[in-house]
């Protein structure tokens, strides 16, 4: 089983692959903590990286596409994963076939709020602005490049009442 969790920052997808991937034995795969892993080593790609993360903007959308297609490949077709992908490009670069993909739902003053609250490091006022502009672009056609396959949550909910739609959804 392969299931992709979308939603714009903070909509709490990180939140809800942990819970998937702990009830259902799925390996969970985070595009952004794929990043801050090549980060941490401090190589000249990780410094490259570094400064577009923190300005909010994406990462080569070849570079990104290329790290989850070695990922899968490696993993086979037990994950669940989240934040990839997030253009148009990077669907036409590598389709990891999912077989089923929640949307979360969440108005943009809620997820703004929510990333304040959290404070990472790449949770500046401009940084947030910046993700959400250019995740906003992309997100109508990724929903409809998996129309057939799509499950629409409304994000706002209690945590453990997202998981219950997404638990009914998988039975
Ligand atoms: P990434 O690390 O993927 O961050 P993101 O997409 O911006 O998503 P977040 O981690 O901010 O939010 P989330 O939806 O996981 O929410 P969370 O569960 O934490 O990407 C970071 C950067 O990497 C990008 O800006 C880009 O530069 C680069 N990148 C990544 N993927 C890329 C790609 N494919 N191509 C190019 N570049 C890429 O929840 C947020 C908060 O809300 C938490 O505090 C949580 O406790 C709380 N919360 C969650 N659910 C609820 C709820 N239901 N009710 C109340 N609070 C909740």
């Amino acid at each position: 089983m392969k299931i992709l969790i979308v939603g714009l920052p903070g909509s709490g997808k990180t939140t809800q692959i942990d819970k998937v991937a702990q009830k259902y034995g799925l390996e969970p795969v985070k595009m952004g903590n794929i990043l801050r892993e090549i980060v941490s080593t401090k190589s000249g790609l990780g410094q490259k990286i570094a400064a577009i993360m923190s300005s909010g903007e994406l990462v080569e959308d070849e570079l990104v596409a290329k790290l989850i297609k070695d990922k899968v490949t490696q993993i086979g077709d037990k994950l669940v994963m989240e934040g990839f992908p997030r253009t148009t490009k990077q669907v036409e670069l590598f389709d990891p076939e999912f077989d089923k993909v929640f949307y979360l739902e969440v108005p943009i003053e809620v997820v703004k709020d929510r990333m304040k609250d959290r404070g990472r490091a790449d949770d500046s006022d401009e940084a947030i602005e910046k993700r959400l502009q250019v995740q906003m672009e992309d997100m109508e056609h990724i929903l409809g490049y998996y129309k057939d396959r799509l499950v629409k949550i409304n994000g706002i909910l209690p945590i453990e009442e997202v998981f219950k739609t997404i638990e009914d959804n998988l039975r």
